[in-house]
This record gives C-alpha cells, structure tokens and sequence, in this order.
C-alpha cells in the first residue's frame, strides 16, 4: 500500500510473472490512510498501460464512495467475499449503479455452504453438484467469481454451469440464506 510502494511492487511482480501487463489489478485492502494514495498508483499504471483493468477489493460502500468523490479513472472491479450467508445486498446495488463489477472471494463459502439443504435439493433437480448451483447463483446475479480448487475435476465441475437456469423463485430461496456471516475478516473492523 501507498504510491511509491506499489508502483514498486508492481514491478517486482511483472517482472517474476515474466508478463508485459496484467489483466487485472486491485487493492486488496482498504487499508485505512493509504488505500486513496494506492489506488492512484493504480490509476498511473492503468494509464501506463500496464493493466487493462483496475479496482479494489473488499472495499465496504463508504470506501468506494471515498475513491469515487476524486478518481480520474473508476474502479472496475470490487472483488468481496459474497456467498449465500453474504448476500451483500446494498453493496452489490452500489456498485451495479456505479458501473462496478462486483467479484466474490470465497464463493463456495470455503466448502460451508455445500451440505446446506435447499442447496442441495435445488442441485438434486437439475442434476448438479451445491457448487454449481451456488456459482449458477452468483452469475445470474451478474457477480463474478473466483471459486479455488486444487483438484482438476472440481475446477472442471465449477465451470460447467452453462446448461441450466434457476429459477426467480430458487434465486430468492438462496437470496433467503443469508445471515450477513463472514468466513474471512470484516473490512471495517480489521487492517491489515
Ligand atoms: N480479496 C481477498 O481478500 C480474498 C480473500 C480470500 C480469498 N480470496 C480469493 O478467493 C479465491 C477463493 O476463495 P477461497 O479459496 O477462500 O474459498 P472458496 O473458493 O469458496 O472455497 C475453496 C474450498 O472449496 C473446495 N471446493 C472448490 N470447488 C469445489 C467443489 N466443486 N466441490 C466441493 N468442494 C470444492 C476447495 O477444495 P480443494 O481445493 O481441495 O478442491 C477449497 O477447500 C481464492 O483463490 C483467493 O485468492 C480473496
């Protein structure tokens, strides 16, 4: 974090990925008294042209309002952690008003969510496995997601989710599970 560090660490890490530019950039964090000063090293290495997008990450609705009041370039992207326990309502309208595209870390809950039974029941249906059913959520609520898996039959599993839909009442029934309960640690109670 900071303006000369990152453009520092930028370097560094273009340099051992062994790339010309990235596809994508963020600020993990908003680190409070430094995230604004971040960001605008990553607005200079978007106009650089060393990323073709950038944005932040767990960045809570007064974060983001914090960058939009005097960014030149807006964030693209906000990757969050979202899941069915987290369904992030408000922040998720803000950044569909504001052009961002929300991200989800931790998608599948880190596994949590996959014994939850009208998660299950839904997959029963359509003959797929709680993660896809979770990931079908998410794309049809137009957030991105980044689910990790170790294990290549699982990578393939979580990309198959193209041949079925859900429909408004299962959205809604998911939508129901949340409990606003977080796997990973509150933005607004935690610095890194
Ligand atoms: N921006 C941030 O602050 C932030 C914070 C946390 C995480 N992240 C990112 O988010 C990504 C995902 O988050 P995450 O790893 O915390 O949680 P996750 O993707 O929700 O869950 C990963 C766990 O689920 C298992 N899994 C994956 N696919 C499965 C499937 N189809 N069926 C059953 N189990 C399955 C994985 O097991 P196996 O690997 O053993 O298959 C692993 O234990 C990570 O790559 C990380 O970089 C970002």
């Amino acid at each position: 974090q900071g303006y000369e560090t990152t453009l520092k660490a930028f370097d560094a890490s273009l340099k051992k990925l062994g790339f010309d530019y990235v596809d994508l950039y963020l600020v993990h964090w908003p680190v409070k008294g430094k995230y604004k000063e971040t960001y605008k090293a990553l607005e200079k290495l978007y106009k650089d042209g060393y990323v073709r997008a950038i944005g932040v990450s767990n960045f809570q609705i007064h974060h983001l309002q914090d960058v939009l009041a005097d960014c030149e370039i807006k964030p693209m992207v906000n990757q969050v952690e979202y899941h069915p326990r987290l369904t992030q309502k408000e922040l998720l309208t803000f950044c569909r008003e504001n052009g961002i595209q929300l991200e989800a870390w931790s998608p599948l809950m880190r596994g949590e969510i996959l014994t939850e039974p009208t998660i299950v029941e839904i997959g029963k249906k359509y003959g797929k496995t709680p993660a896809q059913v979770v990931l079908r959520w998410d794309l049809q609520h137009s957030v991105v997601t980044i689910p990790k898996s170790v294990t290549p039959a699982r990578i393939k599993e979580n990309a198959d989710i193209f041949d079925f839909s859900l429909t408004d009442e299962e959205m809604k029934q998911i939508d129901a599970l949340n409990l606003n309960k977080r796997v990973g640690p509150d933005p607004d109670n935690f610095n890194f």
